[in-house]
């Protein structure tokens, strides 16, 4: 299995490694993003592709006030997320949840979706993006950090979206405005916040 098919959906023993590397390589950048900027206290936040569920885990150690959900459709990344967020299940302040983003399980009205390195890989973004519409509190915000590949490059033909203008109009389609789209976050990245 190619690395493309692995990151859209880690599977058996090498997705189980990358699950574990994700945790380690990916979270570091979340945490820059998040640490001066924390969601406010008794914030409901949904972490979208959770992936290996290091960030959750990271929001939980931050503030025992939030509570937060993990989705992600691979049984290998949702065995590991239970794993690192075990303590926090127990508390019921994590749940994990294996499911795909066209259909989201959750019935609280959520604060805050967060989609990191994920929303290149989804299928359907228009009906994703819905969905994410649909959970979100009015006024609740949905953060992307992704990766921006260069036209032309590998990642660039994988990523079902190529570009800021497309982010913002898919965007605007599923209902959300106030978009903001930052490229100073890091190198190579995208980062787009959206209210609804
Ligand atoms: C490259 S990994 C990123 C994981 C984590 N967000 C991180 O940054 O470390 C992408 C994750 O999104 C999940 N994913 C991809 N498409 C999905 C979908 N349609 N529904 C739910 N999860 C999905 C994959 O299973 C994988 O765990």
């Amino acid at each position: 299995m190619g690395l493309n098919k692995q990151g859209s959906k880690p599977t058996g023993y090498t997705g189980k490694i990358i699950g574990r590397l994700m945790n380690k390589l990916h979270t570091t950048l979340y945490v820059k993003y998040f640490k001066n900027d924390l969601p406010p206290d008794n914030s409901i936040i949904l972490d979208i592709g959770c992936g290996g569920g290091k960030f959750i885990k990271f929001l939980s150690d931050t503030n025992d006030t939030y509570k937060l959900f993990g989705l992600d459709h691979s049984p290998e990344m949702v065995v590991l997320s239970k794993k690192v967020n075990r303590q926090a299940i127990l508390k019921k302040q994590v749940t994990i949840i294996q499911g795909s983003v066209t259909a989201i399980p959750v019935k609280n009205n959520i604060d805050l979706a967060t989609a990191f390195e994920t929303v290149q890989f989804w299928t359907d973004i228009d009906e994703s993006f819905s969905e994410i519409v649909r959970l979100l509190k009015r006024g609740g915000s949905f953060l992307i950090i992704n990766r921006y590949p260069s036209d032309g490059s590998k990642w660039w033909r994988i990523a079902k979206i190529k570009s800021d203008r497309e982010y913002i109009t898919k965007l605007e389609k599923a209902g959300f405005s106030e978009i903001t789209v930052d490229f100073d976050f890091k190198k190579g990245w995208i980062v787009v916040k959206a209210t609804k």
